[in-house]
C-alpha cells in the first residue's frame, strides 16, 4: 500500500462546508500563493491553470508512478488491488499505451451509442421509482444510484445482483477515517474479496457468451497481439468503478445544489431552453466541482515551474482551483451556464491520462438532468436546509450524502 498524503493538512479547512464550496481558498492560493511547498505532508502545490495543466500532462518530467499518493481507493488485499503490475494505468507512457489502449476498447463511440438507450432506461426507472412523492431526496433516489446502476448495467450484471452490487461499491470506496481506521480497512478487504469473487466466475462465463457490454469488450481488446486474463479485466474493471461512480454522483448531486443554492434561475432557464443543458453540463464541471485534484511524483531534477523540484517530490495539481484561474475564465467565480469557453476546464485531467470515462460521464449527465426535467417542472429547496447536516468526506474531498428536494411534476 502507499503511503497516503493528507491532504486536510494541507488545506486546512476549518468546516465540511468550507471544504465543499472552497472558492476563498483557491482564490487566495491562487493570488497568493500559486505554488507552495506544504511542510506538514512533504509537497508541492499548484493552482494555476497553466502550471497545473504542465503537471498532469508533461510525464518526463511529472510521473503517475508514485511511493506517496493522496488518492486512497481499493483496499490492502490481494483482492483489492486494482492494477496487476503488467497491467497498470498509474504508469507514464510508453508504458502507459498498452494498459489504456486496452481498457479504451470498452470506450468507443459506438459503445456510446449502444450504451445511450441503457442509460435513457435507467434513468426512467428511477424516476418512476421516485412514485409521487413531493419531496426527494435526489442523492438516494438519483444522484447516488443512477452512475453505480449505469456501471453495473454496462459490466453486464444481473439487474437482480445491483444492489449487492451497490454495497460493495459503497464500502470499497469508503474514505479512510482517522478513527476506527482498521474497522473500515476491513470493511472494504471483506467488500474486495466479495467482489472479486463475484466478478471472476462471471468475466470466466462471458468469454462463451460476448455481449455488448464492458467485459465483453475487454475480453476481445488485443494491444500488440496481448490480451487481458481474466484476473486483469476483474481488476481493470475495479479500476474503472473506482474513477467514475463517485466522480459522476458527485457531478450530479452539485448539479442539483447549484440549481437550487447557487443560482435558482437555472434550472428553469434550462428546462425551457435544453440546447443549453450540455454547456450548462460543462459549467457544472468547471464550477461546481471542487473536489479534482491529482498528485504526481517528480521524475528527474527540475524548476520548470519556476521552483527547484527534486525527484521523487509529490506534487499536487489542484484542477479545481485551475478551473478558477482569470487569465483563461473571465469572471471566473461567476456560475455563468453561457460561458463559451467553460469545457477547457480540467476537472477531467489533461494529456495521456484524460479522462477515458469523460463522454459517458457527460451522457449520464445529460439524459439524466434532461429526463428529470421531463418529468418535473420546476424544483424547490426545503425551509430550514442546513448544509452541515448533509455532507459527508468521501475519498476525493466532501461529498453530498443526502439532499432533499421540493419537485412539481408537469
Ligand atoms: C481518469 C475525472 C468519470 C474512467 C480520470 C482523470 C480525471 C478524471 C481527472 C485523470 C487522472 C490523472 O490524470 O491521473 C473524472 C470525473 C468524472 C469521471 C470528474 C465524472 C464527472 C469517469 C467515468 C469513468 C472514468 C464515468 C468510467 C466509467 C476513468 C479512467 C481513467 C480516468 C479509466 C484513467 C485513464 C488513464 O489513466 O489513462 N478521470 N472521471 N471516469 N477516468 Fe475519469
Amino acid at each position: 500500500q502507499k503511503e497516503i498524503i493528507s491532504l486536510a493538512e494541507i488545506t486546512q479547512f476549518q468546516s465540511a462546508a468550507e471544504e465543499f464550496s472552497p472558492l476563498d481558498w483557491y482564490k487566495r492560493k491562487l493570488e497568493q500563493e500559486p505554488i507552495s511547498y506544504n511542510e506538514a505532508t512533504d509537497s508541492w502545490n499548484v493552482f494555476r491553470y497553466e502550471d497545473v495543466k504542465r503537471v498532469l500532462s508533461d510525464h518526463e518530467y511529472f510521473s503517475s508512478v508514485r511511493a506517496r499518493t493522496t488518492i486512497s481507493v481499493g483496499a490492502d488485499n490481494e483482492e483489492g488491488q486494482h492494477s496487476s503490475g503488467r497491467i497498470n494505468l498509474n504508469s507514464d507512457p510508453p508504458e502507459h499505451r498498452k494498459s489504456r489502449s486496452l481498457l479504451s476498447a470498452a470506450f468507443t463511440p459506438r459503445s456510446l451509442k449502444l450504451w445511450e438507450p441503457r442509460i435513457h432506461e435507467v434513468v426512467n426507472q428511477l424516476i418512476k421509482d421516485m412514485g409521487d412523492e413531493p419531496v426527494i431526496d435526489i442523492v438516494k433516489t438519483f444522484s447516488g444510484a443512477l452512475p453505480t446502476i449505469v456501471i453495473a448495467d454496462l459490466l453486464g450484471v444481473p439487474s437482480k445482483d445491483r444492489f449487492l452490487f451497490k454495497e460493495w461499491v459503497d464500502h470499497l470506496f469508503l474514505p479512510l477515517p482517522k478513527e476506527n481506521l482498521e474497522d473500515v480497512q476491513e470493511l472494504k478487504r471483506q467488500a474486495a474479496k466479495n467482489y472479486y469473487s463475484y466478478l471472476y466466475p462471471h468475466v470466466v462465463h462471458k468469454r462463451t457468451n460476448l455481449a455488448d457490454d464492458i467485459i465483453s469488450d475487454l475480453i476481445q481488446a488485443e494491444v500488440d497481439g496481448e490480451r487481458l486474463t481474466d484476473d486483469e479485466i476483474v481488476r481493470m474493471t475495479m479500476f474503472i468503478l473506482g474513477a467514475g461512480i463517485e466522480t459522476t454522483s458527485h457531478l450530479l448531486a452539485c448539479t442539483f445544489y447549484s440549481f437550487l443554492y447557487d443560482n435558482d434561475r437555472i434550472y428553469n432557464e434550462v428546462q425551457s431552453n435544453r440546447e443549453l443543458l450540455p454547456n450548462t453540463v460543462e459549467e457544472m464541471l468547471r464550477y461546481r466541482f471542487h473536489i479534482a485534484k491529482m498528485d504526481r511524483t517528480v521524475k528527474t531534477d527540475n524548476d520548470v515551474l519556476g521552483v527547484p523540484l527534486k525527484k521523487g517530490d509529490v506534487v499536487v495539481a489542484w484542477m479545481s482551483a485551475a478551473n478558477m484561474d482569470k487569465e483563461v475564465f473571465e469572471d471566473p467565480f461567476t456560475l455563468n451556464i453561457h460561458r463559451p469557453n467553460n469545457n477547457k476546464h480540467l476537472t477531467f485531467g489533461n494529456g495521456p491520462h484524460f479522462c477515458l470515462g469523460a463522454p459517458l460521464a457527460r451522457l449520464e449527465a445529460n439524459i439524466g438532468l434532461g429526463r428529470f426535467m421531463d418529468h418535473f417542472q420546476r424544483i424547490e429547496p426545503v425551509p430550514g436546509f442546513k448544509l452541515e447536516e448533509h455532507l459527508t468526506p468521501s475519498a476525493a474531498g466532501q461529498t453530498l450524502a443526502s439532499l432533499p428536494v421540493r419537485v412539481h411534476r408537469r
